[in-house]
């Protein structure tokens, strides 16, 4: 991977055309547990606890945004100024099935199916590209979870090998598949998008001036992989 990784300063902001994604703050744990701590949200991912503690929000919060050099790149999902859900990138080289970063992302249930999360997930992945050189994002859906498939076909990922995978939630092994997105296959699903629908040229990630990316700060990379925390937003 390029020694490079992106920005973590409590200013650089991401714009998008309905929302703003900002780096996490230790502060956003109150409404982390309101919105992350539902069974509804919980059960499709992997390692997160069940139940949900207030001390696991303040945690999550507190690691994440401590911006360790090299560690997550975790940012809240804004909406009219409200925190509304989270997206992240780990780098993990331990556990993940290539160099580069391992996404998640978690939007609250009454924000569910109004495109958030695709939105936020563009410009939070093209922003990855961008900024980090990596050429290849990894992700991974339990098989039960139709809606985040779905996110990540529209996003360009492709489908890898499926296996059985545990999940803390459930305490039981479920079927899960493997995901992964080449830049290459993310610009190509930006452009088969912006053919069905001309207008999204004016809002596309890919398109920098559009995109609105405040204070992008790029700087050297010699890190050690941090925690990703007990709670979060792992597929
Ligand atoms: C999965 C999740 C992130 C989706 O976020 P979202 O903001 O609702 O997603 P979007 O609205 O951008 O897109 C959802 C897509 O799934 C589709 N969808 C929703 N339910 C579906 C279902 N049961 N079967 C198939 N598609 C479904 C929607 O129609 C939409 O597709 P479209 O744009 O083609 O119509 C959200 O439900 C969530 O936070 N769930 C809990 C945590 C989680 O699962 N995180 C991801 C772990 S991999």
């Amino acid at each position: 991977m390029n020694a490079l990784t992106l920005l973590d300063r409590p200013t650089d902001q991401i714009r998008t055309a309905r929302l703003s994604l900002r780096p996490i703050r230790e502060d956003d744990a109150a409404r982390v547990y309101e919105l992350f701590g539902q069974w509804g949200v919980i059960r499709t991912l992997r390692s997160a606890p069940w139940p949900y503690r207030f001390s696991d929000a303040q945690q999550f919060c507190r690691e994440r945004a401590r911006h360790v050099e090299g560690g997550a790149i975790t940012f809240a999902i804004t909406h009219k100024g409200e925190l509304i859900g989270v997206i992240d990138a780990v780098s993990n080289p331990a556990v993940q099935r290539g160099p580069g970063y391992t996404l998640g992302y978690w939007v609250g249930r009454p924000y569910w199916n109004k495109g958030f999360v695709s939105e936020a997930a563009r410009a939070f992945i093209a922003h990855l590209f961008a900024a980090t050189g990596t050429g290849t994002i990894y992700s991974g859906v339990f098989a039960l979870n139709a809606s985040s498939l779905r996110v990540q076909e529209k996003l360009g990922f492709a489908r890898a090998e499926e296996e059985m995978l545990y999940s803390r939630p459930h305490d039981a092994e479920l079927p899960f598949v493997n995901t992964m997105l080449t830049r290459e296959a993310f610009e190509a699903a930006a452009r088969r998008r912006q053919e069905r629908d001309p207008l999204e040229l004016q809002q596309s990630p890919l398109i920098p001036a559009k995109a609105g990316i405040q204070g992008p700060r790029l700087r050297p990379k010699n890190w050690v992989p941090a925690s990703a925390g007990t709670s979060g937003t792992e597929s």
